[in-house]
């Protein structure tokens, strides 16, 4: 499924890749927490249509988990959990890189419960409720990383540090994707936000009352 996404990737905007190759190793961080707000947002846009009582499968549900595992777990998490949570240990950030990696486990064990309960579609509310805490926690996580733990990467870490983070950051990728690895994963979400019944940004837009 994973490999039919990626054949189905669409063509990205013009510049796009180019802009990609040049962000530093904290910029491509947060380029992932995106990607993974936008994984989140095409699953709650799933199980809200299936609360209403759509007849719309819980199949997007099911990928994002998968796509979760395989871009989210397998590259940033592990990233993160070797390359840079153990270079706060004895620092002042040293809790927070503790509370961070914790969390890590417990959202690895809220992805397969909500892929479970996805593929089996009969306990919406149970999908919903664990979703918005995954969705929560993801959220609380990640913005801690943005505005403390990366900032203090960027002030504390050598250049060359930060220069060899973006080299392993893009080896592990390769290894994981093969070439163009960010390009394949900006396809599989595009893929995934298609098959939720999401057709861009647009559909987003909210108007004031
Ligand atoms: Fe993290
Ligand atoms: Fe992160």
């Amino acid at each position: 499924m994973i490999i039919m996404a990626q054949m189905m990737m669409k063509k990205p905007p013009s510049g796009l890749e180019d802009g990609i190759e040049k962000i530093s190793a904290t910029q491509e961080l947060g380029l992932e927490h995106a990607l993974l707000d936008r994984i989140m947002l095409a699953m709650n846009h799933t199980i809200r249509m299936a609360g209403k009582g759509s007849k719309s499968s819980l199949e997007p549900c099911v990928r994002g988990c998968e796509l979760i595992k395989q871009v989210v777990d397998k590259h940033h998490m592990v990233m993160e959990e070797e390359e840079i949570y153990p270079r706060f240990e004895n620092t002042k950030l040293a809790d927070l890189a503790r509370v961070l990696k914790d969390q890590h486990t417990e959202m690895r064990k809220m992805v397969a419960r909500m892929e479970n309960l996805a593929s089996k579609g009969s306990d919406v509310d149970e999908l919903r409720n664990t979703f918005m805490d995954f969705h929560d926690m993801v959220m609380a996580h990640a913005a801690w990383e943005e505005t403390c733990l990366f900032p203090c990467m960027e002030g504390t870490w050598s250049q060359s540090d930060l220069d060899n983070l973006k080299e392993t950051q893009e080896k592990h990728e390769k290894k994981l994707l093969g070439e163009d690895a960010t390009m394949k994963i900006y396809g599989m979400v595009s893929e995934l936000e298609s098959s939720a019944g999401i057709s861009g940004l647009k559909d987003f837009t909210r108007r004031a009352k």
